[in-house]
């Protein structure tokens, strides 16, 4: 006990006991992602889907043709989360996730990454400002991308 005293009474041990206590608490506060409640986290990534389409949308409408970018820009990094924020049995009375994420989760990921793949295209072509190819996109992206998951993997919101 008096060596244990004696050691830590030393400023190189206070400064080693300080550096493993602060390198645990910083190793833990990466490995936490999200809220911790990993449904209501989903549940507004889908809700800024929602928003960033609309928002494509009136800016087609208005031939705001390049400020779409950002947009879909953040569909497409929403699409590159989708997956990690369904771990398996992931389920609530608030959710309305299908059970069918689980059994079919190579489709899943794949319907998550089409949803990437088209945001990426529809990003690069606003970019070139042509709102006739532009608009080619957005035409069918909501069925194309978001509707294909939905029909498959999602129950009826109410
Ligand atoms: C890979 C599958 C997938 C894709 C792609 C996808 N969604 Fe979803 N979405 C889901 C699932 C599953 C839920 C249900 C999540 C839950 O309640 O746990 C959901 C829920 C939602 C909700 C309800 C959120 C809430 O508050 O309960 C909205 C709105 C939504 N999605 C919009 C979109 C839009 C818009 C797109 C396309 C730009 C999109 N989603 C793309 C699977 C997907």
């Amino acid at each position: 006990m008096r060596l244990l005293r004696a050691l830590l009474s030393t400023p190189t041990a206070v400064a080693l006991v300080t550096f493993a206590v602060v390198g645990l608490a910083g190793a833990q506060s990466a490995m936490k992602i999200g809220s911790g409640d990993v449904i209501a986290d989903r549940q507004r990534l889908m809700k800024l889907n929602a928003a960033s389409l609309k928002d494509i949308n009136e800016k087609l409408k208005a031939g705001n043709i390049e400020a779409i970018q950002v947009n879909a820009e953040t569909l497409a990094l929403n699409a590159e989360h989708i997956p990690s924020l369904f771990p398996k049995g992931t389920l609530s009375d608030k959710s309305h996730a299908k059970p069918e994420i689980w059994e079919k989760f190579d489709e899943f990921q794949k319907d998550a990454q089409n949803l990437g793949t088209w945001a990426d295209k529809l990003r690069d072509t606003a970019k070139t400002k042509d709102a006739g190819a532009t608009e080619a996109i957005v035409k069918d992206f909501g069925r194309s991308t978001c509707g294909v998951c939905h029909t498959t993997f999602r129950l009826p919101l109410e």
